[in-house]
């Protein structure tokens, strides 16, 4: 089954648009995450920005402390940071990055440029107990260069295929670099997750890529749901993830 990983950092940041540096306000993510759980989000993402622009310190500590399901806490390599990922054990955490120079030119982390470094540290998160996902390009070089620093997951950067899904042509060529991406992933033993720019409107298309095991999807939902609530755009986009075939879709 395809399974939904629900990011709440646009819940965030509508409270720190009123109540930077308060220590409290809403809306709260953490109840956000509890409404998307309920209504069948089988996990939940937050991104700890080392500028903590939206989610802060005490939002990842109450999320560890209270979410049963899955928590993927996407960061940046940088030691600051995962430090407290080390001290908070997430399930997983999704490598990220924060600054240009990490940044392919299509914007995934440049894993082929850094390979010392990551491998470190997903050493080190791996030796306490944390799954590492890297946030990637579907792109040959750093699929294969995430495979040698030991990762056990990709997330397949959408962001492309989101911009140019609406036409045929593009859509289209940037789809198949994700179903090719897929397939090389799996084949070198990497896990597939996917993300950035997925809405309603494109993620039928995305039944087309095999392999994969979560989406990560926060836009818009959070959008969906200043209209719908945020259990009902749970669920419209779960409705729309079912029947998701992995591996036989791709042929189709
Ligand atoms: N995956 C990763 C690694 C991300 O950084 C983001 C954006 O924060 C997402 C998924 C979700 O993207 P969107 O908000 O466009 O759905």
């Amino acid at each position: 089954m395809l399974k939904l990983g629900v990011n709440i950092d646009h819940v965030a940041t509508l409270r720190e648009a009123r109540y930077r540096g308060r220590g409290a306000g809403e809306p709260d993510p953490i109840e956000a995450a509890r409404v998307c759980v309920e209504a069948g989000a089988h996990g939940i993402t937050a991104h700890l920005r080392e500028d903590r622009r939206h989610i802060v310190d005490r939002d990842v500590e109450a999320l560890r402390a209270s979410l049963k399901v899955r928590f993927n806490l996407e960061i940046a390599n940088v030691p600051e940071i995962v430090e407290m990922a080390l001290r908070l054990k997430p399930d997983v955490v999704c490598l990220v990055p924060e600054r240009r120079e990490e940044v392919t030119t299509e914007g995934g982390l440049d894993v082929a440029s850094h390979m010392e470094a990551l491998r470190s540290t997903i050493r080190r998160l791996n030796e306490g107990g944390i799954e590492v996902s890297l946030f990637i390009a579907p792109d040959v070089q750093q699929i294969e260069a995430s495979a040698q620093v030991g990762a056990q997951f990709v997330e397949l950067h959408t962001g492309a295929f989101a911009e140019e899904f609406h036409d045929p042509a593009r859509g289209g060529k940037e789809l198949d670099r994700l179903v090719i991406g897929a397939r090389l992933a799996r084949s070198l033993g990497l896990r597939v997750n996917a993300g950035h720019g997925l809405n309603y409107e494109n993620l039928l298309m995305l039944h087309r890529v095999p392999h994969l095991e979560e989406l990560n999807i926060g836009h818009s939902l959070i959008s969906r749901a200043v209209f719908v609530g945020l259990g009902q755009a749970v669920k419209e986009m779960r409705a729309l993830m079912e029947g998701y075939e992995g591996e036989a879709g791709a042929t189709g």
